[in-house]
């Protein structure tokens, strides 16, 4: 007896892709904070840090201030962000009890053609590994600004072998994300945003955010 031809996609790679729960409150409270954070550092405080290839972005990346301000239930604005962003990850981990650790949450600022190389979340040297990255839209239009894009990690080694049905985007994928929306994925998964026209008018605003799991189900147990 033979059996039926079929086709099956193997070791797939999973994003999570969801909408805050109330992105007109995030907005009213982050952009003020943002633009005024913006305001208070010197260009070098919000340029890209040593070891980037990208000179034109502007990022709170290597600011601890904004992460203490950002991940703190102290003040209203840190309280909504935590708030609304620990109610999706619940969302996206969903089989077992979990717990995570924010230490890193940034914002990006893309006004005149910004962008940055294809880059990965994995700590370097390894300490304190970062297992998943976070990202959202705090302000942006698809029709204007400049995409996330995923890179496949196995892009090269898929070269070896023709795809039978490539596609015309091989080895990327690009999401069709809304303002307001939120992508979380493995922190090994290469993505980038190329260089986008300016946008005066409507600067493209992102938080990215850095997790780490804790414990998930029986994962971590023995950390306490
Ligand atoms: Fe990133």
């Amino acid at each position: 007896m033979t059996s039926s031809p079929y086709r099956k996609e193997i070791f797939p790679i999973s994003i999570y892709h969801s909408t805050v729960e109330n992105h007109q409150r995030l907005k009213s409270l982050l952009i003020p904070y943002i633009l005024n954070e913006m305001n208070i550092r010197s260009k070098k405080e919000i340029s890209a840090p040593k070891g980037w290839f990208t000179d034109n972005l502007v990022t709170s990346f290597s600011s601890k201030d904004v992460t203490r301000t950002l991940w703190n239930p102290e003040n209203d604005v840190g309280a909504e962000v935590r708030y609304q962003f620990l109610k999706l990850i619940d969302s996206f981990f969903v089989d077992y009890p979990w717990s995570i650790d924010c230490d890193h949450i940034w914002y990006n600022y893309y006004i005149n053609g910004e962008w940055q190389e294809s880059h990965n979340h994995i700590s370097q040297m390894g300490v304190d590994q970062t297992h998943f990255a976070f990202v959202y839209f705090l302000s942006y239009n698809s029709k204007i600004h400049s995409p996330l894009i995923f890179n496949d990690p196995s892009e090269i080694i898929k070269c070896i072998s023709p795809a039978l049905d490539p596609s015309e985007m091989m080895g990327k994928y690009q999401p069709k994300v809304r303002e307001g929306d939120v992508l979380m994925f493995p922190a090994y998964l290469q993505h980038e945003v190329r260089p986008g026209k300016p946008t005066p008018n409507y600067p493209r605003m992102t938080l990215a955010m850095n997790i780490k799991v804790k414990r998930y189900g029986k994962y971590g147990e023995d950390n306490d």
